[in-house]
């Protein structure tokens, strides 16, 4: 790759960075874990995770042996029907969440329809629902459907709004929905300070983790969150559709009133009543057969985090967001990048966001050089770091790459600006 000459000497310091920060990392095996080409650097695990290598051979066994061969007596034989609480078990390890509080299954949507519908009936009287105007469009769309078929009213507050909001209207409110990490930006907020003050006003609380789940440490029942659901695709590395999950914590299960009111949920499903009992504990979160080939592909990637502790991965992932924010700094200058994910690391998620104009072909002509990011529209290219396998020469191989793109007109090449149907 060509360099100029004054970037040369900065260059050369960032590599021997990368490489000394490389050489310290205590996750730096884990990318065995992972099946990945060696000619690639993955940054858009915040989409979609890597294969994890533990999948492919699971999934064939679920597949030829207890599907082929076992035929319907797996449900019984393999636990197919205890996964969904098997599987929400082992997300809810890394969520900070006790055993008995998190179900698998269904997608984020459905999940963020139950799980919102189900806080608004547990605060009857109430008339709001608190929602970020920037929220991902799919929690903007089922805070809007909830709302009308419950009768309320969402009011759209950024999370810097809402001590204002709660001081004025907080006895109104029965539900806050919000994720902790902007999805464009990758700005952290402050999960602890926005559950208490939703708390402490009489509302419930619910998050939604799709970019928090196996990137941080959320210790949802140190902050005593009430509700939460996030999806088994991104940081968990459970395959393209993987399902989702919900949380609830333990106080609440016994009153969840959830409107999908399925015969998995039922406290006695095979006694085939026509009325709907809800099962006793977090399992009434459940709602018609599970995905079992995708719910057994999600079990087998989460072995991917056996032994490591959230807090690892934190450690990691600061340490890769700094490092490609100060790559980008040193090597981008003057090519018209703004770093919009926040610098001050408490506030920045596992992800950091570039804004440029150009940024859709330039994420085409990244990825022509093997380097997978994504952009959202319309201006921000982002680039995710899953601690597991990304590494600080990643990083620096991302920046040098965008910068030739960049300084070759790479992105003006007509092919890179036909928007294909998944951006
Ligand atoms: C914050 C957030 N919520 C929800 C979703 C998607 O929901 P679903 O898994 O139902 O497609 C995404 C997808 O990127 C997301 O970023």
């Amino acid at each position: 790759m060509n360099v100029s000459a004054e970037t040369a000497p900065a260059l050369e310091e960032l590599r021997a960075r990368a490489s000394a920060l490389d050489t310290a990392d205590p996750l730096a095996a884990q990318r065995e874990r992972f099946v990945l080409p060696d000619d690639i650097v993955y940054l858009d695990g915040n989409s979609l995770g890597a294969l994890p290598a533990a999948v492919p051979g699971a999934l064939a066994d679920v597949v030829h042996r207890q599907w082929g061969t076992g035929l319907i007596r797996s449900w019984n034989e393999h636990q197919w029907w205890q996964a969904p609480l098997r599987v929400g078990d082992l997300i809810g390890r890394l969520l900070g969440a006790a055993p008995g509080q998190t179900v698998a299954g269904d997608s984020t949507t459905v999940q963020l329809f139950n799980g919102l519908t189900a806080a608004a009936r547990l605060r009857p009287g109430r008339r709001l629902m608190l929602t970020d105007p920037g929220h991902f469009p799919t929690d903007q769309y089922i805070a809007d459907s909830v709302a009308r078929l419950l009768g309320l009213e969402v009011r759209w507050v950024a999370v810097d709004d809402l001590a204002r909001c709660l001081a004025e209207q907080g006895h109104e409110v029965a539900v806050a929905g919000y994720s902790p990490v902007d999805y464009r930006t990758g700005e952290l907020h402050d999960m602890a300070a926005v559950t208490s003050a939703v708390q402490e006003a009489g509302g419930l609380m619910l998050w939604d983790l799709c970019h928090a789940a196996g990137a941080l440490p959320v210790r949802l029942d140190e902050l005593g969150v009430d509700l939460a659901v996030g999806c088994g695709y991104k940081f968990l590395s459970g395959g393209p559709g993987a399902p989702a999950f919900i949380y609830i914590a333990r106080r609440h299960q016994a009153a969840v009133d959830q409107p999908l009111t399925g015969w998995n949920g039922h406290a006695e499903p095979f006694g085939l009543s026509g009325d709907y009992t809800p099962a006793p504990g977090v399992e009434r979160a459940r709602i018609g057969t599970p995905p079992i080939l995708s719910l057994l592909a999600l079990e087998a990637a989460l072995t991917a985090f056996d032994g490591i502790d959230m807090e690892q991965i934190r450690a990691k992932s600061l340490s890769l967001t700094g490092f490609f924010t100060d790559c980008a700094d040193t090597l981008l200058d003057e090519l018209g990048f703004t770093v919009v994910t926040p610098r001050e690391p408490h506030r920045r998620g596992s992800q950091v966001a570039l804004r440029h104009p150009d940024a859709y072909p330039l994420v085409r002509a990244l990825a022509a050089r093997g380097v997978i990011g994504d952009m959202r529209a319309p201006d921000l290219l982002r680039f995710g770091v899953n601690a597991l396998y990304v590494s600080h020469r990643d990083m620096l191989t991302a920046v040098r790459h965008l910068r030739e793109a960049v300084a070759h007109g790479e992105h003006r090449d007509p092919r890179f600006l036909r928007r294909a149907a998944v951006t």
